[in-house]
């Protein structure tokens, strides 16, 4: 695969120039670029920062010849209210409304004629408004598709979602083989991103087990290895192995365009906004644990009430927990996130769940999640007035 973008003709495309480097995804882009051939809307789905923008970006460049009418990029972090949402596509297709009609039925007019490819980028906060604006074009046209980015799905006629993974980790039996691990994508882009920093930076014998222990650490979420390695001008990599344990790396400001991404706790802070109080509820219970829970431990914590929160019985449960699912915010063991798994009555009591953000920076400002060290092995049911957060 190449490492570069195609070059695309101008004034087919508003797609940006790559202004770092883009590591690895052969083989997401393998199963990618035929899924978009026959889904009429493909949805990149995943928590925030693990690259579901990086990669629509380049799957939209590596496919944009199939498209008559060009690639449009409608990036919608910014836009606030979902009223908004035919406006910025509009904005960006040059479609005007008319005295005859509407923006949104001129842009349905518009796109049910055209051959292009819409890529519309973090949508999870105006996911329906975004469903409501393609339906009509997509049952028009045979010609037009749809690509999303959305820690959720969009729930639209004819989506196609697909769940995004980390990065590649290195194994663990590679630790004499440094050639390898130098070889892995989380490895390449600590690198990458640590070198930008500190142009002397380079993996090295005694250096490049810290780098795979900590994207290990980081779970391979691209924006998790970005913020750690640009503090390797600070902080060795040993010491920014150490630093992991208390989430500091986590919190600092990076420099960054996008406020959203400038720490984790800001990534994971635009998810939780968008939780109704139920899922925020369990999700604060969810977060007392450290590392996963399973189910039968989950329940017996939500089984009774707290002041300021609803006692959740097995069935309303496993329902909010299916939505946390949903959302990006709860994951799944990878097997099993294709597998009908969540409906009631059919979850294994024993399997392991996980917060997709590390609770240690979720917490804060969202509950109190100190787990006295009675807590601490993660079988264990916790008491459920420990587990219960104070009011939000
Ligand atoms: N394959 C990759 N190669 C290089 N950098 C990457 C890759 N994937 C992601 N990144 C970088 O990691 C950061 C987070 O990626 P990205 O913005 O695509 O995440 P996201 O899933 O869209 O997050 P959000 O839910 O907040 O929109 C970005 O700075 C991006 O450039
Ligand atoms: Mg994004």
């Amino acid at each position: 695969m190449p490492d570069t973008l195609p070059l695309l003709p101008a004034g087919r495309h508003n797609l940006p120039v790559e202004t770092t480097s883009f590591v690895g995804r052969t083989h997401a882009l393998g199963q990618l670029k035929p899924l978009l051939g026959d889904a009429r809307l493909l949805t990149l789905t995943g928590p925030g920062g693990c690259g579901k923008t990086r990669l629509a970006l380049r799957l939209a460049a590596e496919v944009a010849e199939r498209y008559r009418d060009g690639v449009w990029l409608i990036e919608l972090a910014t836009v606030t209210e979902p009223a908004l949402v035919p406006r910025a596509v509009a904005t960006v297709l040059g479609v005007q409304d008319t005295a005859d009609s509407s923006l949104s039925a001129a842009l349905a007019t518009a796109l049910a004629t055209c051959n292009l490819l819409l890529v519309l980028d973090n949508c999870e906060h105006v996911a329906d408004a975004c469903a409501a604006l393609i339906d009509a074009p997509l049952r028009e046209s045979r010609t037009l598709r749809l690509l999303a980015t959305s820690r959720e799905p969009l729930r639209a006629a004819g989506e196609v979602t697909w769940s995004v993974p980390t990065l590649e980790l290195p194994g663990r039996g590679q630790r004499r083989r440094l050639a390898d691990v130098a070889e892995n994508e989380s490895v390449r882009l600590f690198h990458d991103r640590a070198r930008a920093r500190l142009p002397a930076f380079a993996l090295t014998a005694e250096n490049t087990e810290a780098v795979a222990e900590i994207c290990r650490r980081l779970d391979g979420i691209p924006l998790a290895i970005e913020l750690t390695a640009a503090l390797v001008s600070t902080f060795s990599v040993r010491e920014l192995l150490g630093l992991l344990e208390h989430a500091l790396p986590l919190l600092v400001r990076g420099k960054r365009s996008t406020a959203r991404q400038a720490t984790l706790r800001a990534t994971f802070d635009w998810s939780y906004a968008l939780l109704g109080e139920q899922e925020r509820v369990l999700f604060r219970r969810l977060a007392v644990f450290r590392g996963g829970w399973e189910l039968d431990a989950l329940a017996e914590v939500c089984s009774s009430a707290a002041p300021g929160s609803p006692a959740l019985d097995r069935s309303s449960l496993i329902a909010v927990l299916a939505a946390l699912v949903e959302k990006s915010v709860v994951r799944l063991p990878r097997f099993r996130r294709h597998v009908p798994a969540m409906q009631p009555g059919g979850v294994p009591s024993k399997f392991r769940i996980r917060l997709a953000f590390d609770s240690r920076y979720c917490c804060a400002g969202v509950g109190d999640c100190r787990r006295p060290r009675s807590m601490r092995t993660r079988r264990r049911v916790p008491p459920a007035s420990l587990a219960s957060p104070p009011p939000a």
